[in-house]
């Protein structure tokens, strides 16, 4: 996957219950391909739920987030490496040691996988970050911690897309770039606050967008999901 290749669609699987949520990819059929497990519904239900995403043909973005000392992150990559998982997130904050013996592990044992750092989350705003004592701009930290990744070997970032062109102009076209706050022109923003269209995020060089309500909450979902891959192709 590089800049090269055309930006996919990852529906974030954002509900409540495992119920829901196998309804939901029921109806959602074959109108994409990428679903995101997050936090909420691993916690829950755990790798079993992984499996059953996968089995109905999806492939799985697992977005857990991993921020530990290098040994802990390392372990949790080899116990993932056993299930259907394409991508895998852990927050470059945790640093260039963690970083590489995520990536270590990933090689040993997962070789198929693509590890995803999160830079800046996009909650955060520049007072937040002086609060941590970050006194950079949020674009200035996103390149300092996508530094930190790539040297370290990982194979992609997480950003807002606001941060696609410095970070394409810096790196060039092979880092994945995965960007959440994506809203089709005229839907709610709900509380997303730096968003972009699909067709814009496409062409600033994202090489997946993660979109959850404008397809979860749409009267028909597949029809949703269906409309922003024809935006994406028009790209
Ligand atoms: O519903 P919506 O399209 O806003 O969902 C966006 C998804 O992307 C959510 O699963 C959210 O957790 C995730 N995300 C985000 N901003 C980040 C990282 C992940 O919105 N920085």
């Amino acid at each position: 996957m590089s800049q090269n290749d055309p930006c996919q669609l990852i529906l974030a699987l954002d509900l409540e219950t495992r119920e829901a949520a196998l309804a939901m990819l029921d109806h959602l059929g074959d109108s994409l391909k990428w679903v995101k497990v997050g936090l909420q519904l691993f916690t829950a239900y755990g790798p079993d739920f992984v499996r059953e995403v996968a089995d109905r043909g999806y492939k799985v973005f697992l977005d857990l987030k991993l921020h530990d000392i290098p040994n802990t992150v390392a372990k949790a990559v080899q116990s993932i490496a056993t299930l259907p998982v394409e991508l895998l997130t852990l927050h470059a904050s945790g640093g260039g040691e963690m970083l590489q013996w995520a990536n270590q592990a990933r090689a040993e044992h997962a070789p198929h996988l693509n590890l995803l750092a999160v830079t800046v989350l996009t909650s955060m705003d520049e007072a937040q970050l002086r609060s941590l004592n970050v006194h950079s701009t949020a674009e200035d930290q996103v390149l300092h911690l996508a530094d930190i990744t790539l040297q370290a070997g990982i194979q992609g970032l997480v950003c807002s897309s606001l941060e696609l062109t410095p970070l394409r102009q810096r790196f060039g076209n092979s880092p994945i770039i995965v960007t959440p706050g994506i809203r089709p022109a005229g839907a709610a923003s709900d509380e997303q606050k730096r968003i972009m269209t699909p067709r814009a995020a496409a062409a600033a060089g994202s090489s997946y967008i993660v979109v959850g309500r404008p397809i979860l909450n749409a009267a028909d979902p597949a029809a949703a999901a269906r409309a922003i891959q024809a935006e994406l192709r028009a790209e």
